[in-house]
């Protein structure tokens, strides 16, 4: 029987990375389990996968709401009525009010395809391959009321090759998240994340820009940034 932590995924579109989480606690890897996941589009494949992995789903469409408030609270309740402890954003591309993030302060963490700080927003591998950027990649990160701008905990860079284009950058950039976003919510299950004051701690130290490049850890396993 699953146990732990109840984690909520909220997604808009593939739904890959929602399958990544839900296949490494059904391994026991993050000793949790998804108990809700909520998409905002009736026809996003994150809501097929969840039905397929059996996992309860609900899609809450946003354009039944009148404001982004009204939508959020509704959020919230759906989220409360599933008794969730963590807020996993996994490709969710709506934008939440702040008294929304404020609720899940420490509970709501993010993936963002780009190595924050570098291109909050849209579009973020073509913006990368325009700049001539040697590396792309993604971002697991808390989440805070400004966009994309939450404190990181672990990134995934992937060479940049002269052929790639978006299409193709996006594909490899994804098969590093599907490793770091299930190794964050474990370490987040764990206890062993934990945002304070403005900064990402884990394991009692602040996990800072110099961390993020170390290669290996106490454990012997790489840490923060996995590199291809
Ligand atoms: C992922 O690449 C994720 O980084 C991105 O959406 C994709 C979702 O893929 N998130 C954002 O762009 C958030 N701003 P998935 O539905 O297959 O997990």
């Amino acid at each position: 029987m699953p146990s732990g932590p109840r984690i909520a995924v909220l997604a808009s579109g593939n739904g890959s990375n929602m399958q990544a989480i839900a296949e490494a606690c059904t391994t026991g890897n993050i000793p949790a389990e998804i108990a809700l996941v909520l998409a905002n589009v009736e026809e996003a494949g994150v809501l097929k996968r969840a039905a397929t992995l059996g996992i309860p789903h609900t899609c809450l469409p946003h354009g039944a709401f009148s404001s982004r408030g009204a939508f959020d609270q509704a959020l919230g309740e759906k989220i409360r009525q599933a008794d969730c402890d963590l807020v996993v954003l996994a490709g969710f591309m709506r934008i939440l009010t702040a008294d929304f993030v404020r609720q899940y302060c420490g509970s709501l963490l993010n993936i963002h395809p780009s190595l924050l700080p570098k291109y909050p927003g849209l579009n973020t591998h073509q913006r990368a391959i325009d700049a001539g950027d040697s590396h792309a990649g993604a971002s697991v990160h808390f989440v805070i009321p400004e966009l994309d701008a939450g404190p990181v905990i672990i990134q995934a860079a992937v060479a940049i090759d002269e052929s790639d284009d978006a299409t193709r950058l996006a594909q490899k950039v994804a098969q590093r998240e599907h490793e770091i976003y299930p190794r964050a919510v474990r370490w987040w299950v764990e206890g062993r994340l934990e945002l304070r004051e403005g900064i990402a701690w884990k394991d009692g130290r602040p996990i800072d820009d110099n961390r993020l490049t170390e290669p290996t850890d106490a454990e012997g396993q790489r840490r923060n940034t996995v590199a291809s």
